[in-house]
């Protein structure tokens, strides 16, 4: 058997040339554990796959026992296969989730969902965004995006739109302008679940923005089924009925498995009844307090001009103290 750090390391640089056919790739990096147990003499690993399937990992683990066994002398090899976690095959590893959510129509979902996003930029963090609402698509509208030619890169995933150092897909880039989208049931699901899959999303993004659309529909149950761990931004304004409706988002998410971080409270009254219910109700902080004010410079973004900026740099860097 010769050395044993010797031969691990040589089973390990070959095991990291086999291909993971579920990806395509070779496993190179995907060995998250490797131990010896000296007793059986036994080698134990655990290996990275992009997606279980028995045909998939009995290939493995025919290779990995010839390298152990055959090539190296081992009694045995023991090898658990586990599934990149769904969040990590969209974008990178250390990508996060955020979805901007909660329940009524025109309470701000989109105005804060690229109004932060810009502001976690703007304090150096690489951002994406989604446009989930497959109907009502505005974030485009909102970032004075023009249609731009669409582009195939890695893998042949669409590549992503991009405004202001901010990655962006809608729908509003595939459908015909001023033309209406009918979409319902598998359609929709494929949209959103190629946002997620087919995009070349760039692997080291901190965060990926989802402006959610109203209600707890399909596109809020096929988000929740691919995004288990995203974590969730409850938008409500101060009256009772915007805030009824986020709550009802807000208990939608929790009972998803999904992570709440706060209310953001918009279009600040004097009133604090959403503050008061929401937090309550749903046990949460509340993370900012956004006053109406109209952008001065641009139609629906904040920048230095504006007094609500800071609210929104103040924001970015609490999700970035707690993400
Ligand atoms: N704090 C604010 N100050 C000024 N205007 C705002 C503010 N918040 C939102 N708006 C404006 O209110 C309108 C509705 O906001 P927005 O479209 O973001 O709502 P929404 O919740 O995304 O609605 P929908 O459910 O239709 O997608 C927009 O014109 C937006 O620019
Ligand atoms: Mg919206």
């Amino acid at each position: 058997m010769g050395n044993l750090n010797e031969s691990k390391e040589i089973i390990k640089q070959k095991i990291e040339e086999l291909i993971d056919y579920s990806t395509g790739l070779k496993l190179k990096n995907k060995i998250l554990s490797m131990k010896y147990d000296e007793e059986k003499g036994v080698i134990e690993l655990v290996i990275e796959v992009g997606q279980n399937n028995l045909n998939n990992d009995n290939i493995l683990k025919r290779q990995i026992a010839k390298i152990v066994k055959i090539d190296h002398g081992f009694s045995g090899v023991k090898i658990n296969f586990e599934e990149t976690k769904k969040s990590d095959k969209i974008a990178g590893k250390n990508t996060k989730f955020i979805l901007i959510s909660g329940g009524k129509g025109g309470i701000g979902k989109t105005f804060i969902t690229v109004n932060l996003a810009y502001a976690l930029n703007k304090i150096g963090k690489k951002v994406g965004i989604i446009d989930a609402d497959i109907y009502g698509a505005s974030v485009p509208t909102m970032l004075a995006m023009f249609k731009d030619e669409i582009s195939v890169g890695e893998f042949n995933k669409i590549n992503p739109f991009k405004k202001w150092n901010m990655e962006i897909i809608s729908t509003e880039f595939f459908s015909e302008y001023e033309k209406p989208i009918y979409w319902q049931g598998s359609s929709l699901y494929t949209m959103i679940s190629n946002f997620l899959y087919q995009v070349a999303w760039s692997k080291d993004l901190d965060y990926i923005l989802v402006d959610m659309p109203t209600g707890t529909g399909d596109v809020f149950l096929s988000i929740a089924k691919d995004l288990k761990d995203a974590n969730v931004i409850i938008v409500s304004e101060e009256d009772m009925l915007s805030a009824h409706t986020a709550l009802k988002s807000g208990v939608a998410h929790k009972e998803l498995g999904q992570n709440l971080l706060g209310v953001v409270i918009n279009k600040k009254t004097i009133d604090n009844f959403a503050e008061e219910y929401l937090t309550e109700k749903l046990g949460i902080p509340a993370l900012a307090f956004i006053p109406y004010e109209k952008p001065k410079t641009r139609s629906y973004l904040y920048d230095e001009n504006d007094e609500n900026y800071k609210l929104f740099i103040d924001l970015a860097t609490i999700i970035q103290s707690i993400l």
